[in-house]
C-alpha cells in the first residue's frame, strides 16, 4: 500500500472541490466563499502530482533496474505531507512562521528524496546510467529553487536575493524546471510501456536533458535579472527540447496507428505550456490593446490545469495501477475528461480576451475543469479500492507468523 498515492488522491479530490468553488464564485453563486487561487494551483502541483512522484520515482527506478520494491520511506512521507498541510493553513493566513516551517519541511523532503534516488544509483550494480535519473535529480534541484523563492516571497527573502520578478522566477523554476524535467524523465522511463514503442536513442535523451536544463536556467535567470538576454535563449532552448520530445513520441504513434486516449491526454496537454510561449513575444513587445496584465494574472491557471493536471490525468492512474498491482497498468483518462479539460483551457483564455463576458467565461472554464476531474477521480478510487481489497484478502502478518510457527 503506497501512502503517498493515498495523499495524492486526497489532494486531487480537494483540488476538484476548489475548482467547483471557483466556478460557483465566478457565477456569484457562492459569493461568501472565495477560495484562494494559491490553494487551487498548489493542491494540483504540490499536492496531487508532487506527492505521487515522491512515492513512485524510487519504485520506478528500482523496477527498471530489476531491483526489489523499495520500502515506503515514511520520513519523506511525513516531512512532505506535514510541510504541505502546514502551508495549506499558513499561506491563506499569510502567517510567516507557518510559511517558513512548511517550506522548510518540503525543502527537507526534496533533499531526502534526492539522497534516496542517488543511493539507489550508487548501490545498484550496473545501474542503468543513461536513464531518467538525471532528469529526476535536475528537476528536484529546480524544485528546491522554486521552494526557496516561493517560501521567501512573503518573507522578504526575494529582496535579499536581488530577484527582480520573484513570482515569475518561482513559476518558471517549478514549471520549466521541476515539472518539465520530471515529466520528460517519466516519458523516457515509461513511454515503451504506454505505447509499445521504443522512444529515442541515449544520445538524443542526453541532448534533450541538457537543452531542457539550460533552457530552464535561462528562464529563471531572465526574470531574476529582468533581462531578456537570458529569457529568449532559455525559451528557444527549452522549446526546441520540448518539441523534439513531442515529435519523438508522436512519430511512432502515427506510423503504427497506436494512439490511446491516455497518450492523447499526455501529448495534447503540452498545448497549454506552449500557448503562453506563443503569446509571450506580444507581451514582451508591449503590443497596444493587448491584455498583458490579464494574461500574467490568469495564464498560470491554464498552465497548471491544462498541462500539469492533464498530464496527471493520464499518468496517475498508470502509477496507481503499478503501485496497487492492478493489472493491466495503463494510462488514464477518457473522451469526456479530454474534451472537458481542453474546453476549460479555451474558456479561461477567452475570459482574458473577451472582457465583457469575463466572469461567465471564467465560471464556465472552472465548471468544465471540475467536470474533468470526475472520471479520473472515479478511476483512481476504483484502483485504490481494488488494491486495498487484495491487501485485505492477502494473509495477514499475524496469520503468516502463526502459520510459519505452526
Ligand atoms: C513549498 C512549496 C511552494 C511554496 C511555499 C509556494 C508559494 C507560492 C506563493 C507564495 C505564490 C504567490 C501567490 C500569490 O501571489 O497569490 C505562489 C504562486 C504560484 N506557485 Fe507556488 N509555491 C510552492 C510550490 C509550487 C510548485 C511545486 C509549483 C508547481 C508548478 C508552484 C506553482 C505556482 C504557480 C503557477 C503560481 C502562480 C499562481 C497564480 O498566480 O495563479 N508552486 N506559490
Amino acid at each position: 500500500m503506497n501512502p503517498f498515492l493515498l495523499m495524492s488522491f486526497l489532494y486531487l479530490a480537494l483540488a476538484g472541490l476548489l475548482a467547483l468553488d471557483a466556478s460557483l464564485t465566478s457565477f456569484t453563486l457562492l459569493p461568501w466563499f472565495n477560495g484562494l487561487r494559491w490553494l487551487r494551483v498548489h493542491l494540483i502541483a504540490l499536492g496531487a502530482f508532487t506527492t505521487a512522484a515522491f512515492g513512485m520515482l524510487p519504485l520506478l527506478l528500482a523496477l527498471r533496474n530489476k531491483q526489489p520494491r523499495p520500502p515506503t520511506n515514511w520520513t519523506i512521507w511525513l516531512t512532505l505531507n506535514a510541510g504541505i498541510l502546514i502551508l495549506l493553513s499558513g499561506i491563506p493566513l499569510v502567517n510567516q512562521a507557518l510559511i517558513f516551517a512548511g517550506g522548510t519541511l518540503i525543502f527537507a523532503a526534496v533533499l531526502l528524496l534526492m539522497r534516496q534516488l542517488s543511493r539507489l544509483a550508487t548501490t545498484t550494480v550496473n545501474f542503468e546510467a543513461g536513464s531518467s535519473l538525471k532528469f529526476y535529480l535536475m528537476g528536484l534541484a529546480y524544485l528546491l529553487l522554486g521552494i526557496l523563492v516561493g517560501t521567501g516571497l512573503w518573507l522578504g527573502w526575494t529582496v535579499t536575493l536581488g530577484i527582480a520578478v520573484p513570482i515569475e522566477v518561482h513559476i518558471h523554476a517549478n514549471n520549466w524546471g521541476f515539472m518539465s524535467l520530471v515529466f520528460a524523465g517519466l516519458i523516457f522511463d515509461l513511454y515503451p510501456q504506454w505505447s509499445g514503442h521504443k522512444l529515442a536513442k541515449p544520445k538524443a535523451i542526453t541532448l534533450i536533458f541538457w537543452m531542457m536544463s539550460l533552457g530552464a536556467l535561462g528562464l529563471v535567470l531572465g526574470p531574476w535579472t529582468k533581462s531578456n538576454l537570458f529569457s529568449v535563449p532559455g525559451l528557444l532552448l527549452h522549446l526546441s527540447a520540448t518539441i523534439w520530445l513531442l515529435v519523438l513520441m508522436i512519430k511512432p504513434l502515427i506510423a503504427n496507428k497506436t494512439w490511446s486516449l491516455g497518450l492523447l491526454h499526455l501529448i495534447s496537454a503540452y498545448i497549454w505550456i506552449l500557448a503562453p510561449v506563443l503569446i509571450a513575444p506580444l507581451i514582451i513587445l508591449g503590443v497596444p490593446g493587448f491584455p498583458g496584465a490579464g494574461i500574467e494574472q490568469n495564464a498560470p491557471q491554464a498552465l497548471i490545469y491544462g498541462w500539469v493536471l492533464q498530464f496527471s490525468y493520464a499518468v496517475l492512474p498508470f502509477l496507481f495501477r503499478k503501485a496497487f498491482l492492478v493489472e493491466p497498468a495503463r494510462l488514464g483518462g477518457n473522451w469526456f475528461s479530454l474534451l472537458a479539460v481542453h474546453l476549460g483551457g479555451v474558456f479561461l483564455w477567452a475570459s482574458i480576451f473577451i472582457a465583457p463576458y469575463q466572469a461567465g467565461l471564467h465560471g464556465l472554464a472552472y465548471g468544465l475543469w471540475t467536470l474533468s476531474f470526475v472520471p479520473v477521480s472515479v478511476e483512481l478510487w476504483k484502483i485504490v479500492s481494488l488494491g486495498l481489497e487484495s491487501l485485505d484478502a492477502a494473509p495477514s502478518l499475524g496469520s503468516t507468523i502463526k502459520s510459519a510457527s505452526d
